[in-house]
């Protein structure tokens, strides 16, 4: 008598959220797997190394190009943790990674769980997004998103500035397939697998989301030095529904930050209020850095 049911549930179930019995499932969309991406406590994960790291990277989106470990300001106290959901890429950054302390780059030889480079690691995640999310992943991978996508908010006559590489419509905006993928917050990787830590440089390339990647850092975004996205100029049309040029720069304005770009091969400082780079960077993409401001 008098034991509130609940006093005999909770112990259940904070035992059954550790590790579900489900090692695998199946549903109407797909053959999914609860498989280990790293140790914990986290701090396990950088055991190798002779000291612990001192300057945190985090990179959202590592389709091929613009890698942390090959930035040349990234340096021996440094330490990235990377997120791409693509699971082909995030193989191949978890292939790429060379033990050097091994002196043979055998592909047979054990490597420890999660990283892709000695100092960094990979996990197989969308940031910005809640529970599992469908990832649209068109011809062209690199254009994968995880927003909704309408090939028809692009006219037929468009000419995107990567056209030489690939028929932006057919390639990039209309859908092969659908994933499903994991989310994961900025909020929950530095307060928690970080402990509240500063990171040094927010690196993001995801295709239109980059606003709410950002955004997913909550009161955590006060502990992040630096910010580099990419966005779409107001003139490009954009094939989902996110926040324009002007829109980002305002908001990272408001948040402490200010802007700067490379635009005709010069550095400039992009406001606001001096944001009309937004429109004399006409139909193309551009990259923006944003560096927290002292107040
Ligand atoms: C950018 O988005 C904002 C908010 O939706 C809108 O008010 C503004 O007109 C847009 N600017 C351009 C140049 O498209």
């Amino acid at each position: 008598m008098g034991c509130p049911f609940w006093l005999l549930v909770i112990p259940f179930q904070s035992a059954w959220s550790r590790i579900s019995d489900e090692a695998w499932y199946e549903t109407e969309d797909g053959i999914f797997a609860q498989v280990q991406v790293a140790q914990m406590p986290f701090h396990k994960n950088w055991a190798h190394l002779p000291s612990p790291p001192e300057r945190f990277w985090i990179e959202v989106g590592m389709n091929n190009w613009g890698l942390a470990v090959w930035d040349g300001d990234f340096g021996p106290k440094d330490f990235v943790i990377g997120f791409e959901p693509l699971l082909d890429k995030y193989g191949e950054r978890l292939a790429a990674y060379r033990p050097i302390t091994q002196g043979t780059e055998g592909t047979g030889k054990r490597r420890i769980l999660g990283l892709q480079h000695e100092r960094g690691m990979v996990f197989p995640f969308a940031v910005g997004c809640k529970g599992m999310v469908e990832l649209s992943v068109p011809e062209e991978d690199s254009c994968s998103t995880i927003l909704p996508v309408d090939p028809n908010s692009i006219p037929d006559s468009f000419e995107h500035p990567m056209k030489d590489v690939f028929d932006y419509k057919a390639d990039c905006v209309t859908a092969g397939d659908k994933r499903l993928v994991p989310c994961i917050s900025l909020d929950y990787v530095i307060r928690v697998w970080l402990n509240g830590h500063e990171v040094e440089y927010l690196k993001i390339d995801a295709e239109g989301a980059d606003l709410m990647v950002v955004q997913s850092a909550g009161a955590m975004l006060s502990k992040v030095k630096t910010v580099s996205l990419e966005t779409r100029c107001d003139e490009l049309p954009r094939p989902w529904d996110s926040p324009n040029c002007s829109t980002i720069l305002r908001y990272m304005y408001k948040e402490g930050y200010f802007c700067y770009t490379t635009f005709r091969e010069q550095l400039v400082k992009c406001g606001p209020p001096n944001n009309n780079i937004c429109r004399i960077c006409g139909a193309s993409v551009i990259d923006l850095t944003f560096t927290r401001m002292k107040r």
